[in-house]
């Protein structure tokens, strides 16, 4: 799966930003249509981000949120997107509680896949996990189609379904954030981190989005092209951990060629889930 580290939403009513984001360096671009735009403006947005998909060339992969599936908006969304399928990576469907909602989903693009002559199920979904219902149903919603590729945890919506109120620490959305990336990870899916929404301060998502990659996210949901560099680098592993990796990495070739299942390197223990420790630090680090 290509890397999806930084993941960038675009408010699909506003022509400025989203011109903006052809030329920006992200792993994705996603087209918003539903909370960064208004409900009387969902029609417009819809037909703006329809242009914008056929007119513009991003350097990004191009996602689009449509609304959820239980509003009045989701059906016309999906039929926008389905016909200009061949501009589009894939469809994130935010507030997803139940699988009849990911089989909706799938369904218009199976019938736009075929009308395009694109191979079928080539397109894929990501969801959202916003709601208690949803972290809950995390497992059946991620396996109601082989179309779900990504999870993505949204903690603002979280806290407000939950009544909870947002702190720094995030302890209020903490078992949620990491059952979406325990459910995620048990079934091989990208799993991308919440949004920072104090944009302007870069030390706090630099604080945030580290502790994210330790935890084993694989991105970050976020909201301003100043929080992209942010969020790749603290998602890039310290030259140091790079340097250790690539030491456990050759000595296990070595080990593995004079058979040995247990090695040292720098005086500790090393065995098959520090060499997997190892390789995801290379992998992360582009060097594999
Ligand atoms: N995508 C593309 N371009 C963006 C952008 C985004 N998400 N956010 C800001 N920019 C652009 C602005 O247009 C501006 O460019 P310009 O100077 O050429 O006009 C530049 O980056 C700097 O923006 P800035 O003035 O610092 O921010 P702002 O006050 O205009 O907007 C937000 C702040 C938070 C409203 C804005 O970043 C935004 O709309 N983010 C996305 C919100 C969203 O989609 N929410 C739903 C998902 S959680
Ligand atoms: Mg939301």
């Amino acid at each position: 799966m290509p890397r999806r580290t930084t993941w960038l939403y675009v408010p699909g009513d506003q022509e400025r930003k989203l011109a903006k984001a052809a030329d920006l360096d992200t792993d994705v671009v996603c087209l918003d249509l539903e909370d960064a735009v208004a409900p009387d403006r969902k029609d417009a947005a819809r037909g703006l981000v329809a242009q914008v998909l056929e007119r513009q060339d991003f350097r990004a992969e191009v996602w689009v949120r449509v609304n959820a599936l239980n509003t009045p908006w989701a059906e016309a969304d999906l039929a926008m997107v389905g016909q200009v399928l061949p501009r589009v990576r894939g469809v994130l469907l935010p507030k997803v509680e139940a699988p009849w909602m990911v089989h909706r989903a799938a369904w218009h693009l199976a019938l736009a896949e075929e009308a395009h002559g694109l191979q079928p199920g080539s397109v894929p979904l990501a969801v959202l996990l916003e709601t208690p219902l949803g972290v809950l149903r995390a497992e059946v919603v991620a396996q109601a189609s082989p179309r779900v590729q990504v999870l993505l945890f949204g903690a603002e919506d979280f806290a407000a379904a939950l009544g909870a109120e947002r702190t720094p620490q995030g302890q209020e959305v903490a078992v949620a954030r990491q059952w979406a990336l325990l459910t995620g990870k048990a079934l091989g899916k990208q799993v991308i981190d919440m949004v920072y929404v104090a944009y302007r301060d870069l030390e706090g998502l630099r604080k945030e989005a580290e502790a994210a990659a330790r935890l084993g996210f694989d991105g970050k949901q976020i909201i301003h092209p100043a929080q992209v560099p942010v969020v790749r680098e603290a998602f890039t592993p310290a030259p140091e951990r790079l340097a250790w990796a690539e030491k456990v990495w050759q000595a296990y070739q070595e080990a593995r060629r004079s058979g040995q299942g247990v090695f040292v390197v720098e005086g500790k223990m090393i065995d098959p889930p520090l060499v997997l420790q190892a390789r995801r630090l290379l992998e992360r680090g582009g060097r594999l």
